[in-house]
């Protein structure tokens, strides 16, 4: 069998038999071993968040104590547990004051996204599209994450990385890239895990 449907499946199963809704949840999980982004206590917001592993995640590394908003243009299927608030919403068109509001919360010590678009096959229309999401990514966490917080998102290779690489070293002290095992070995996304805001 071709290498990356063995990884594909090795983590799809292990993904049923541990309770998570996506194979994803393994990234994030070799991400925070890396580099231990989520306290506990922490206030984490997942911008493309369905079907919701990460928030699965996230909401045990956090805590009773902390609190993990999920963002996602599709319905999310509710996460039983009290420190988990789902919306469905176009992060294009998220209002971050009235969400600070909203969650009383002054401002949040991570932001992950592990957002895609749909794609359409049509090369520019795609680019254009990835690159919108990830200008609202960049404005919701200018906006909405406390200086010293982190923030995790995943990439793909495309003229936005070093884009998005240049955005981000000036607004952090440390910005590192990042391929899980857990990655198949032949997709071209990359993590950038980027810490103490400034
Ligand atoms: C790879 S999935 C996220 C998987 C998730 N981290 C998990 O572990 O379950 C990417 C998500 O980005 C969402 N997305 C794409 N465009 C969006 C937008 N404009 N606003 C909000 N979510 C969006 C998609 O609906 C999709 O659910």
């Amino acid at each position: 069998m071709h290498a990356r449907y063995v990884v594909k499946d090795t983590f799809y199963k292990k993904a049923k038999k541990d309770g998570y809704r996506a194979r994803s949840a393994y990234k994030l999980e070799e991400i925070q071993q890396k580099f231990t982004l989520i306290k506990k206590g922490d206030r984490v917001l997942d911008l493309g968040a369905a079907p919701g592993s990460w928030v699965q995640l996230e909401s045990v590394l956090v805590g009773p104590g902390g609190l993990v908003v999920g963002f996602d243009i599709l319905p999310i299927t509710p996460v039983p547990a009290s420190n988990v608030v789902l919306k469905k919403a176009d992060i294009r068109e998220v209002d971050v004051q009235g969400l600070l509001r909203e969650t009383g919360t002054p401002a949040f010590d991570v932001v992950t996204s592990d957002i895609a678009p749909n794609l359409s096959g049509i090369r520019d229309a795609d680019i254009a599209r990835i690159h919108e999401l990830y200008l609202a990514v960049l404005r919701i966490t200018d906006e909405a994450l406390r200086r010293g917080g982190g923030f995790l998102i995943k990439l793909f290779f495309s003229p936005d990385f070093a884009d998005m690489e240049a955005a981000l070293k000036p607004r952090f002290s440390k910005v590192a890239t990042f391929k899980p095992k857990a990655s198949r070995s032949v997709s071209d996304e990359v993590y950038l895990v980027c810490t103490g805001k400034k």
